[in-house]
């Protein structure tokens, strides 16, 4: 219970040292109460009521890092106080920041001279970054449309209908239309060819996914290239492409380093990382890379000089913590080119574990595919009795948080279980999972249908209602129709949204 009203008047600062025994009454939830309260019992309070959260170690919906090394949570913790906008009062935190841009760009395959410095800026995530390049290929297209003397009202972005929600975002807070090419069963991410006939003279470019949210495949940005080059020679257009690279951006590299996705590809003019993803730095820091100073229009660029010198902004936000940039370079120089790869290939073996110990199982299909995000996406070949959302309400009981979800349209009558691999999730807890798996579906074998049990309750209460003038009597026909029905709304309310 939180209690807030200390006992005593005069003691409560020194003596305090736990909440419930000094204070006594309710804080108010939703106001700042009168008084103070002693430090002990404010700490105590909320770290109580934060138990209640998940374990973020367990919480295998997400592509965030959940665990770093000591020694860089020790630097994150010193850099706690300063803020990263005054780089005039920090250059050497600036300096690291620009250090990290370059090293990015080059993994990226940035066409940059021997004393050439990158294009780029660290930001608080991928969401951020999208909106940055957005930002710049929508500038770019206006420009030129204008000196061309043609209409700039109508902007749009190609992308699969599998775009993470950031992309909704800058389509409807930037007002670009959003020209999703639909999925199809089997098929979960954006078809090259469909996008490329979707492109028009409005396009201000096509957003592939290296590493799709939905079930980590990469998208083929080659054939797109490709694809690409030709329609533009044809209309005489420079529709270019942006990567999203949030998740794949950091195993690619070193998973596939032969595979064509990135600045070696002409269109290629912009990529955005998570660094917070695998990157392997907690949450608060994403990078977004661009080819060349012509692909980021100089008015976009704010230039203050109230911190001290001249420096160059071009951010949504202003002040942010600088811990996460630190962190990311400490990651960079500690595991350098070898220490990446190594983390990628183990996840990839326990994302095989995994996948194997399910597929053991016989009762699912696997969504995901081996090459790509190392998670695993599958979902019930028999989901009739029982579906995935039960599935993953029942392995919360275990402690693990499994997210379930249904596919974008033209797809949305699929619903997957995904689970993310992680640097801090190792075998033993693979095969543990798949263990606790294996129990969750005895659990729910020997239960009845959740819609069966409503259905039957409902048609109880209907008897009830009519002081049983009227007996509800249907075949086993209408009844499967009625509980297919309904299972089919049921499903079809769950969002893709808020998948991350
Ligand atoms: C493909 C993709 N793009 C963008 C994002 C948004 O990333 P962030 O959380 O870094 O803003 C995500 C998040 O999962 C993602 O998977």
């Amino acid at each position: 219970m939180v209690l807030s009203k200390t006992a005593s008047e005069s003691d409560v600062s020194v003596h305090s040292t736990f909440a419930s025994r000094y204070v006594r009454s309710s804080l108010p939830r939703f106001k700042m109460q009168e008084n103070s309260i002693p430090k002990e019992a404010a700490y105590q309070i909320i770290n109580d009521e934060l138990m209640l959260d998940g374990n973020p170690r367990l919480n295998l919906a997400s592509f965030v890092t959940t665990w770093m090394e000591p020694e860089c949570d020790k630097l994150m913790m010193a850099a706690i106080n300063k803020n990263y906008v005054d780089m005039d009062e920090y250059p050497v935190t600036t300096e690291l920041q620009n250090r990290c841009v370059n090293m990015i760009a080059h993994l990226f395959n940035a066409p940059l001279g021997e004393s050439e410095t990158a294009i780029g800026v660290g930001t608080v995530g991928s969401s951020e970054a999208i909106m940055l390049a957005g930002l710049a290929f929508k500038r770019r297209w206006q420009n030129k449309r204008r000196a061309e003397g043609k209409p700039i009202d109508k902007p749009n972005i190609v992308t699969g209908a599998n775009v993470q929600v950031c992309w909704e975002k800058f389509a409807r807070y930037f007002e670009v239309e959003l020209k999703e090419v639909k999925l199809r069963e089997g098929y979960y991410v954006m078809d090259p060819a469909k996008a490329v006939e979707m492109v028009d003279e409005n396009t201000i470019c096509v957003a592939a996914i290296l590493g799709s949210t939905l079930n980590g495949e990469f998208e083929d940005v080659k054939l797109l290239n490709d694809l690409l080059e030709e329609k533009n020679k044809e209309t005489g257009w420079d529709t270019p492409i942006h990567v999203d690279a949030a998740s794949g951006g950091f195993i690619a590299p070193f998973l596939y380093p032969e595979l064509e996705w990135d600045f070696r590809l002409p269109l290629v003019k912009s990529i955005n990382v998570s660094g917070h993803k695998y990157g392997l730095v907690y949450a608060g820091i994403g990078w977004v890379i661009w080819r060349s100073k012509e692909d980021l229009p100089e008015e976009l660029i704010f230039h203050i000089n109230y911190l001290g010198a001249d420096q160059p902004t071009f951010t949504l936000n202003f002040s942010k913590g600088s811990s996460q940039v630190i962190a990311q370079y400490y990651q960079l120089i500690r595991l350098g080119f070898e220490g990446y790869r190594n983390i990628m290939e183990n996840c990839r073996e326990n994302a095989m574990v995994l996948k194997e110990g399910l597929e053991e199982t016989g009762r699912f299909n696997i969504v995901s595919k081996d090459d790509g995000v190392p998670l695993v996406a599958f979902s019930l070949k028999d989901n009739t009795r029982h579906d995935e959302f039960e599935v993953s309400d029942y392995l919360r009981r275990f402690g693990w948080i499994v997210p379930a979800y249904t596919m974008p349209p033209d797809a949305q009558h699929v619903t997957v279980l995904r689970v993310v691999i992680r640097e801090d999730f190792s075998r033993t807890l693979a095969e543990r999972l798949v263990l606790d798996i294996q129990k969750v579906l005895h659990e729910l074998d020997a239960l009845p249908s959740k819609l069966t049990a409503n259905f039957s309750v409902k048609c109880e209460l209907k008897k009830a209602d009519c002081n049983g003038a009227v007996v509800v009597k249907k075949t086993a026909l209408e009844t499967q129709r009625e509980i297919t029905t309904a299972w089919k709304k049921f499903v079809m309310q769950r969002k893709t949204n808020g998948v991350c």
